[in-house]
């Protein structure tokens, strides 16, 4: 079927406001700077919970009881390692190459080369193969970041928790209880958000009851672009070349005055600070003293403050990479690994939200509005013009 495009039709480009499914993992108000997962405001969750019970919330859409946090911790533990010969391939990876495609390479690796992937492709099949993956994607990027940086990979310690065992995984030592807090805190605030990108692009690809592994993969595509997953990494390189407040005020009135776009502000939905952000400045500040970085942070706040008064009568305040990249850099975390560090909570939100949608499947298929030429008589090569 075709329209023609003086039809009187709405369009929405980029689908905004197209509602595509009905959810009940999680949602965001962007007028109220409001995100919640399964009924439970994401400020309750940064202070109270943990990556593993929010996890378990996003899958199974209420909390565990004690027995059934140990099951599905004991459960996350086991699925942790990953073959050494999805390890090895990846770093033998040709130099330079972003984390990000070495993530997505490597998960395509795994559903290739380890016969244990090869699960039944029903419901059940899918989810535990997901939880699988959310276990699986700290070892894979940290041992990226590892390789990256000619380590060898840290070999996953059953002992600690998923965010402690994170950091440990990439630095190799133990980190400090509030380096493991801010991470668990980070994990839970990055695990889901709504049908961004991202989780789009993996409902699109499982919606063709293709396997979990490649829906996970078109996720990490998606989120590699600056536009969603990798402007963190931009906003911490910035920050880091400003050396003082003057220059970070000389930074941001430039980028004002020339009316460019401050990276790390604005988001599709929310018209006011992203609670995210709001949870990351606090920690982002203790951290930052703690580790001599307090400058980096004076630096962000000059800017986000200039930002505000310039940018937020329009609605366009920070967002959670304006502080999650500088959380990260304090935390020791190689700037390319922040945005893979994004994949690793958000695959909890991938996962859920799969198994959601496959439950009353529907196949993806929007329309375009043709608008190029008709009729046209094909020429052979040797007459064109
Ligand atoms: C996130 C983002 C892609 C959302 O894009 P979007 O919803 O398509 O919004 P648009 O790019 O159409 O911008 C809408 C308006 O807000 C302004 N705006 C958006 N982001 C802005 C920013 N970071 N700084 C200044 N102004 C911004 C645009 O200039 C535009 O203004 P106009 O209507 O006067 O032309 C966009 O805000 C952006 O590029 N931000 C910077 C990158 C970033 O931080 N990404 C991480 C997101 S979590």
């Amino acid at each position: 079927m075709r329209n023609s495009p003086d039809e009187n039709l709405d369009i929405s480009e980029g689908l905004e406001d197209v509602i595509a499914s009905t959810t009940s993992i999680g949602y965001l108000d962007g007028q109220k700077g409001k995100l919640v997962y399964r009924g439970y405001d994401i400020f309750d969750l940064a202070e109270y919970s943990t990556f593993e019970e929010t996890v378990f919330l996003l899958l199974y859409g209420k909390l565990p009881d004690r027995t059934e946090l140990e099951v599905f911790n004991d459960k996350l533990v086991s699925y942790r390692p990953v073959m050494d010969e999805v390890l090895d391939r990846l770093a033998g990876t040709p130099c330079p190459c972003h984390p990000m495609s070495m993530l997505r390479s490597g998960i395509s690796l795994m559903e290739c080369i380890d016969e244990t992937c090869q699960v039944a492709q029903d419901i059940e099949g899918k989810r535990e193969m997901g939880i699988r993956l959310i276990a699986q994607m700290p070892t894979l990027t940290a041992s990226i970041a590892r390789i990256l940086n000619n380590e060898l990979p840290v070999p996953p310690d059953p002992g600690l928790g998923h965010a402690a065992n994170f950091l440990y995984m990439i630095n190799g030592e133990l980190a400090e209880p509030l380096a493991e807090k801010i991470m668990d805190v980070s994990l839970i605030l990055h695990a889901d958000h709504g049908m961004n990108a991202s989780t789009f692009a993996c409902l699109v690809v499982a919606a063709t009851l293709s396997d979990i592994h490649s829906a996970i993969t078109a996720g990490i595509s998606a989120l590699k672009g600056p536009l969603h997953g990798g402007a963190n990494e931009m906003v911490i390189n910035i920050l880091l070349d400003l050396h003082s407040q003057e220059d970070a005020k000389r930074y941001a009135d430039e980028v004002i005055a020339n009316k460019k776009k401050l990276v790390g502000f604005g988001h599709r939905v929310y018209s006011t600070i992203d609670p995210r952000a709001k949870i990351l400045r606090q920690y982002a500040e203790d951290i930052s003293i703690i580790t001599g970085n307090e400058c980096l942070f004076k630096i962000a706040r000059t800017i986000e403050k200039r930002g505000i008064k310039a940018y937020g009568k329009k609605g366009v305040c920070p967002n959670v990479d304006f502080y999650s990249g500088l959380v990260y850099y304090c935390l020791g975390i190689p700037t390319n690994m922040f945005t893979p560090i994004f994949a690793v909570s958000r695959t909890a939100g991938w996962v859920a939200r799969i198994v959601e949608y496959i439950e009353h499947n529907r196949i993806f298929r929007p329309r375009a509005l043709y608008v190029g030429p008709e009729g046209l008589s094909y020429v052979p090569i040797d007459e064109r013009e």
